[in-house]
């Protein structure tokens, strides 16, 4: 079982450690009887992981004499809205949950976010820990403490920053994973290794084979645990994403607008793929990323089943607009990460409304 610890500002009761191993249940258990962080806990999951792991482990839990409950909601981005966080909130009020009272969260990336969005204001803040179900959630989401839910019209809109006690991240959850759900962590770990750890690309390359043999998931510890550390770095140096930690929304500009503007038919990895792809043509044609750096990239991405051109049918200026009213974007300038070399990037607030266009024009060709 590795270890990571997050440091965050220096201040040790708010910093904790990630453990990344696989078939890591009954550790993590121990290590939760140890931590202390609770009397008692409340399982928070939704349908599909509970129907999965929802009693596999609980019994783990109980078997080591930890009191844990499990509360349930259905699976879905669509949960993740303030109506669930109310009813989820209503129902620990109404099995007893108190201040001594903890939250486990068991799931991907929606369960992770309104489970944290929960545990920071419920009775003003109780802990939390995550056990990360999803690729997604395992190099990402469960990492920098960002919580939330999402407002019928953007997403994420309601939110604290609220980093848990502990985190449990357990490969051995990714055998059910579907397909397209390693693609939307995949692509996130590229990002990852695009912007500051090259090397990670020729380890993907070389084990692609192995890692995409859904019924054995230990190859994915390493390769895990190394974009776990460069969020980690990350998010350490920057934990409100006030500046280092926008190198993170690599591919995301673009990438969300073009998810927005699908109507979220077209999965987040999938977009962000895309988005790559947009933030790399605009690195070279802005003359700072070599074409040979461009080139290998994007081979990259599509050699691992990662798309690089957008859907025809959607429109350009829908795309741009809703890039001009994403939150992080400061005044009317829209803000870029772009590429210098593979693992130095930098963020342009400068970038040429008509570049953008022909850029976003090129990839439906
Ligand atoms: N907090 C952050 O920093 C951060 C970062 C990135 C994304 N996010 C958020 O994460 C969410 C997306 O997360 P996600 O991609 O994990 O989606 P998700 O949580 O909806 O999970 C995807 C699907 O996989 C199922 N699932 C989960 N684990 C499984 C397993 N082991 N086997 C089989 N099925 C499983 C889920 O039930 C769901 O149907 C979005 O809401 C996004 O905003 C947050
Ligand atoms: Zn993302």
């Amino acid at each position: 079982m590795n270890r990571i610890k997050i440091n965050l500002d220096k201040k040790i009761s708010r910093s904790y450690d990630l453990y990344i191993g696989k078939d890591i249940q009954d550790r993590a258990t121990l290590l939760i009887a140890r931590g202390n962080w609770a009397k008692r806990y409340f399982l928070i999951t939704d349908t599909n992981v509970s129907d999965l792991y929802g009693s596999r482990v609980l019994d783990t839990f109980r078997s080591m004499g930890m009191p844990v409950e499990m509360i349930t909601f259905p699976a879905g981005e669509a949960s993740k809205t303030i109506h669930t966080a109310v009813a989820v909130a209503e129902e620990l009020l109404g099995r007893g949950a108190d201040r001594t009272s903890g939250l486990i969260a068991l799931g991907g990336g929606v369960v992770g976010d309104l489970t944290g969005f929960i545990a920071s204001i419920f009775m003003r803040g109780i802990p939390y820990l995550q056990f990360p179900t999803t690729l997604m959630a395992q190099v990402d989401s469960s990492i920098g403490g960002k919580t939330g839910v999402d407002l019928p019209m953007a997403k994420n809109m309601l939110g604290t920053f609220c980093q848990p006690k502990a985190v449990f991240t357990d490969v051995g959850f990714l055998k059910t994973l579907p397909v397209a759900e390693y693609m939307n962590g995949l692509a996130e770990i590229v990002k990852c290794a695009i912007i500051d750890d090259p090397g990670l690309l020729d380890l993907l390359e070389e084990q692609a084979v192995l890692l995409m043999n859904v019924g054995e998931p230990e190859p994915w510890v390493p390769i895990v645990t190394r974009a776990c550390e460069i969020k980690k770095k990350i998010v350490e140096i920057d934990e409100k994403e006030q500046g280092l930690r926008r190198i993170l929304n690599f591919g995301h500009t673009l990438g969300h607008a073009v998810e927005a503007e699908a109507d979220y038919a077209i999965p987040h990895g999938e977009a962000v793929s895309m988005g790559m792809a947009g933030a790399l043509n605009l690195s070279e044609k802005l003359g700072h990323l070599p074409v040979s750096d461009r080139e290998r990239i994007m081979g990259f991405l599509q050699k691992a089943g990662l798309p690089v051109r957008i859907p025809g049918g959607l429109s350009t200026e829908g795309v741009i607009s809703r890039m001009q009213r994403d939150k992080k974007k400061e005044g009317k300038v829209v803000h870029f990460v772009l590429l210098r070399r593979p693992g130095m990037p930098f963020v342009n607030g400068g970038v040429p409304e008509s570049l953008i266009r022909e850029t976003i024009e090129g990839l439906k060709r």
